[in-house]
């Protein structure tokens, strides 16, 4: 069965979604507000730095158009995904104004639509938002019932950037929150072609799933460095321990790599969102706290381990391999070379940084850095820091330097002069 289908966001998620649907056979509208976006998909090309994103769209191309008309995207389409960003507010909360702004719009457009039109929320949203909110604003701007004259509901993401379309084609699960059946059975239509685990839930609880998931992931990883500051200070391999307990089949290996802490445009922001969005009803998530804390202060060990050995970093230059919040993207959201860079500055350090991917977003932020042609040129500054696993970064001779690692590479800890990891 195919559907014809409005995304309306270009952003990552939206870009991969409507692109993925279309590889599965659906007739797919991007939509954004963004011109020059559209005008880039239209061409055929990715607006955002994705292995096999563009070569999917190009094989795609008569099934994925993009327009900046959202009124006739609603209007021409059976399903609408709504996918656009949902940053945050200063206290941590998520700011919701795209999204309820575009389901106004959308309400707006269902007044006139005959048929049985269904909107999905995609972007990461707080539980209970698409069943309150949402639908409230739908039912107001369109005076029509949910789950009676349209369908509503939530499916989340679980992409990985650097991995995204694979994600999307081949996911562990697929979570399908909807509180109508129409809905619920048009999802399940949608993503039939796929193998995978399907779960079937309300949108409150399709929207708890998210957040809980990425806060387990992130609560591993922070959970995994305060053992790795352990396991460093008593002189213990964490990566030894971490391979015994990921042993146990009741407790996966995944996420306990240590280092400098996570980064990317969802763990920092969703488990601020999760724990403000609880303070906000009256429930104090102590543990995830801790998991934000803790992910604070790992870059600051780096940097701490830096003046161990060059205790005056005013006038040193220090090289910095890593800008990306994680390999394999040029995404610099999060990413904890900002704080290591930040502090080197205001110790008066010259910082000479390189990432394959990431400098061009890195010098919008700071202009003020030498960014290197090739990995090799940062080894000549007087230490290297280590803050992303290019793959890349393995091949290189560190022999006779000062190496400050922050994610665990085998081939500087084997070759440098002295080597010290955050977390071993
Ligand atoms: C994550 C989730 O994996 C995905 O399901 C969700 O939809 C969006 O957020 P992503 O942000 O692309 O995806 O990155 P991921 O690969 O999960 O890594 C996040 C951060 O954690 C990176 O900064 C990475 O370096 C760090 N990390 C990961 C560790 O420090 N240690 C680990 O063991 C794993």
């Amino acid at each position: 069965m195919s559907y014809s289908l409005s995304i309306i966001g270009c952003g990552y998620v939206g870009c991969v979604t409507g692109v993925c649907f279309a590889d599965m056979g659906n007739e797919v509208t991007l939509v954004d507000v963004d011109s020059d976006k559209v005008d880039f998909i239209n061409e055929g090309r990715s607006p955002i730095y994705e292995p096999g994103l563009e070569a999917l769209m190009q094989k795609n191309r008569e099934r994925v158009r993009a327009t900046t008309n959202l009124r006739a995207a609603i209007h021409d389409t059976d399903i609408t995904f709504v996918a656009v960003g949902t940053p945050s507010n200063a206290d941590g909360s998520i700011d919701l104004t795209y999204v309820f702004r575009v389901c106004e719009e959308i309400g707006e457009v269902l007044r006139e639509k005959e048929d049985f039109h269904i909107v999905i929320i995609k972007s990461t949203v707080f539980p209970g938002t698409t069943d309150d909110r949402v639908r409230h604003i739908l039912e107001y701007t369109s005076g029509k019932k949910a789950g009676v004259d349209f369908g509503l509901g939530s499916n989340p993401e679980f992409l990985r950037e650097g991995n995204a379309v694979h994600d999307f084609l081949s996911p562990d699960r697929i979570v399908i929150g909807a509180d109508d059946p129409r809905t619920a059975d048009a999802l399940k239509a949608l993503y039939a072609s796929i193998d995978s685990r399907v779960l079937v839930a309300s949108s409150r609880t399709a929207e708890m799933i998210k957040y809980t998931s990425n806060a387990i992931l992130a609560t591993k990883i922070s959970f995994a460095n305060e053992i790795g500051n352990l396991c460093k200070t008593i002189g213990i391999d964490s990566g030894d321990v971490f391979l015994g307990v990921g042993m146990d089949s009741r407790v996966s290996p995944a996420f306990f790599r240590t280092g400098i802490g996570f980064g990317g445009s969802c763990f920092p922001k969703d488990v601020r969102a999760l724990v403000a969005g609880a303070r906000a009803h009256g429930e104090d998530l102590s543990i995830l706290d801790a998991v934000l804390k803790t992910n604070e202060t790992q870059p600051l060990r780096l940097l701490a381990l830096l003046k161990k050995h060059i205790p005056d970093l005013d006038g040193k230059t220090i090289g910095v391999l890593g800008l990306a919040f994680k390999p394999d993207t040029d995404d610099i959201r999060e990413s904890r070379a900002l704080p290591v860079i930040t502090g080197l500055l205001s110790s008066g350090a010259g910082v000479i940084a390189y990432d394959p991917a990431a400098m061009d977003n890195f010098r919008r932020v700071f202009p003020q850095i030498t960014y290197a042609s090739s990995a090799g040129a940062v080894l000549e500054a007087d230490a290297v820091l280590i803050l992303t696993e290019w793959k890349e970064f393995e091949d290189l001779d560190y022999h006779g330097r000062i190496v400050i690692d922050g994610r665990r590479l085998e081939a500087p800890r084997r070759q440098a002069a002295i080597y010290e990891g955050v977390c071993w």
